[in-house]
């Protein structure tokens, strides 16, 4: 079988030489298909492919149109917002997705951003610590439960707020507060992380009435995705307290408004960055790549998400 890997953000090489090793080691041939410019290149590349490993790659129809030999697509992460699921389906294509493995290089990131935000940018002028403080985690998966753990490690006090049913007895066994309510969540911490997939419902859910609720001194560290903030609400409520800050892995669609409007308070990655690390590339290129063979070898669809 051949399988392609596509990605505009590369993987780090190391990554790239695991995958060559699990792809060509279980008799698959492996093409690599890097920075490329357009969706013409990446259609032209699918001629031929029977399986397609990605990133925050966009797998539109047309795309999946273009591929008709494509049996599998793993996306090498958490989020798979970028692929046009019905399309995959409606072809029987499998879609999967490889939870966990980069999640602690996302939580990471969720903290280097907060002590830059809360030690004002870095701009020479007395911030704070985070030592006792309050931060709100919204979502409880694997990127949430890894920024509670470290939280902890600076001694912060942790509270969740999750959609799944039962998730406090996993949080109180952990000592981490069960926020009855996203309202609650955002009125009694001081800094929230989000750690929700982008979802028609979870779209454009959190503005101005969310964001006003939160103590004073609050930060919001999106490590998530820009389409679940309300720009316009966020904007709204970033005039009224100024005493807010908005840091998040990748711009938001007003980025220049909002940077020109409120100097110092907001922070945005120039690339999504959060997986963008060694290891992170490493245990999801790799366990992508495993899952592509799995399912070559004996139908293996554990990780499916398009079932
Ligand atoms: C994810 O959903 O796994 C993260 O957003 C990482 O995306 P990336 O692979 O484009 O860095």
């Amino acid at each position: 079988m051949k399988v392609l890997v596509a990605t505009e953000k590369p993987f780090a090489p190391v990554a790239i030489e695991g995958i060559r090793s699990e792809i060509e080691s279980a008799g698959h041939q492996l093409a690599l298909l890097e920075k490329y410019a357009s969706a013409a290149e990446l259609i032209e590349a699918l001629a031929d492919v029977d399986a397609l490993i990605i990133r925050s790659d966009k797998i539109t129809a047309d795309i999946i149109a273009a591929a008709p030999q494509l049996k599998i697509i793993v996306r090498a992460g958490a989020g798979y917002d970028n692929v046009d699921l019905p399309a995959a389906t409606a072809r029987g294509i499998i879609v999967e997705n490889t939870p966990g493995q980069n999640a602690n290089a996302v939580a990471e990131l969720a903290f280097g951003m907060l002590i830059m935000a809360v030690r004002n940018m870095y701009a020479g002028t007395a911030g704070s610590e985070l030592i006792g403080k309050t931060i709100g985690i919204q979502g409880f998966g694997n990127i949430g439960r890894r920024v509670a753990h470290i939280a902890q490690g600076f001694d912060m006090n942790v509270s969740a707020y999750s959609r799944r049913p039962n998730p406090d007895a996993t949080m109180a066994l952990n000592n981490i507060h069960c926020a009855p309510t996203l309202q609650d969540l955002y009125a009694n911490n001081r800094f929230i992380s989000i750690h929700i997939p982008s979802t028609p419902e979870t779209r454009g859910s959190i503005g101005y009435d969310l964001i006003t609720l939160m103590p004073q001194g609050g930060v919001i560290i999106n490590t998530a995705r820009k389409e679940v903030i309300d720009e316009a609400g966020l904007a709204r409520a970033l005039e009224q307290r100024p005493d807010l800050k908005y840091v998040a892995d990748i711009a938001p669609d007003n980025a220049d408004e909002l940077l020109a409007r409120f100097p110092g308070r907001v922070y945005f990655t120039p690339k999504k960055l959060g997986a963008q690390t060694a290891e992170a590339n490493i245990n999801a290129g790799i366990a992508a790549a495993r899952q592509i063979v799995a399912y070559f070898l004996n139908g293996d669809t554990r990780f499916q998400v398009n079932k």
